[in-house]
């Protein structure tokens, strides 16, 4: 049976690439953007469905949902890719606006429940659910505090606290669902030039998509409540 996955943020980016390599293994990746012009255009480019959601807009999401119960009945895989990186009034924590912070929340930890729990309902009607939170290795608090780290100087509170929620998020998820088939993971793509970033990573968004590929592909013996990237588990 093909399998029908939903990747939020898909329009461009990371998320784009992740419905790219889902399609062409033969899923349905069904491209999720909050505006209609650049979703339905990436949808055609793609050769794969759209439909509009924007992860800040319960109404959106619950239209989403609703969409997809009619159009495949269940849901077997979900990447929450959508994400923020916020402006510089959310970065450096001294001069943070809450405002601003709680805008990236909005979209990189909010979002990201509101979803879940939209689609939880679709993806319980799979035989084998996956979810897939696309995380960052700014997220780890052990990273964060390690001199060696590359990420020692990205400093940037909104984001990097977002992160690190979502992968509590992620963890939740996976503890109160460790009984049913479906698994809950954390993937982090890596530094790869997006819009996101003015494109300035070192890695492509090919590149950035494989390992939340990999996590939505999983087997029955795969991890769930995990935070990986390309070589494995990332220290929390
Ligand atoms: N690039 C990196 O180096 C990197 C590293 C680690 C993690 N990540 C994570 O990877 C994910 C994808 O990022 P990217 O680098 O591909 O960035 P991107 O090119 O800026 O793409 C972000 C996508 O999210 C969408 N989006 C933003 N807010 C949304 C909302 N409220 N509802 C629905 N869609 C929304 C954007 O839509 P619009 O086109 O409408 O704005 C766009 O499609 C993010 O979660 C990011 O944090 C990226």
């Amino acid at each position: 049976m093909t399998k029908i996955a939903l990747i939020t943020g898909a329009n461009k980016g990371i998320g784009h690439e992740i419905v790219r390599l889902l399609a062409g293994q033969g899923v349905t990746a069904i491209v999720g953007a909050r505006d209609e012009e650049r979703g339905r255009a990436a949808g055609e480019r793609l050769g794969q469905p759209y439909v509009r959601i924007d992860v800040t807009d319960e109404a959106s999401v619950a239209a989403a949902a609703k969409w997809i119960e009619t159009e495949y009945g269940r849901l077997d895989i979900l990447v929450n890719n959508a994400g923020i990186v916020g402006g510089p009034a959310a970065h450096q924590p001294s001069a943070a606006a809450a405002e601003q912070v709680r805008e990236v929340y909005e979209t990189n930890v909010f979002g990201v429940v509101t979803v879940t729990n939209a689609m939880l309902p679709l993806l319980r009607r799979s035989e084998a659910g996956r979810i897939v939170n696309v995380s960052s290795e700014l997220g780890s608090l052990a990273m964060a505090g390690d001199p060696e780290s590359p990420f020692l100087a990205f400093n940037a509170l909104a984001y990097n606290s977002s992160k690190s929620a979502l992968n509590m998020v992620t963890v939740c998820y996976a503890k109160e669902l460790k009984d049913t088939p479906i698994k809950v993971n954390a993937g982090t793509p890596g530094y790869c030039a997006t819009d996101l970033n003015g494109h300035t990573g070192p890695r492509t968004a090919e590149q950035g998509a494989a390992i939340a590929v990999r996590l939505a592909t999983l087997d029955a013996d795969g991890p769930t409540g995990a935070y990986m990237n390309d070589d494995g588990a990332v220290r929390w």
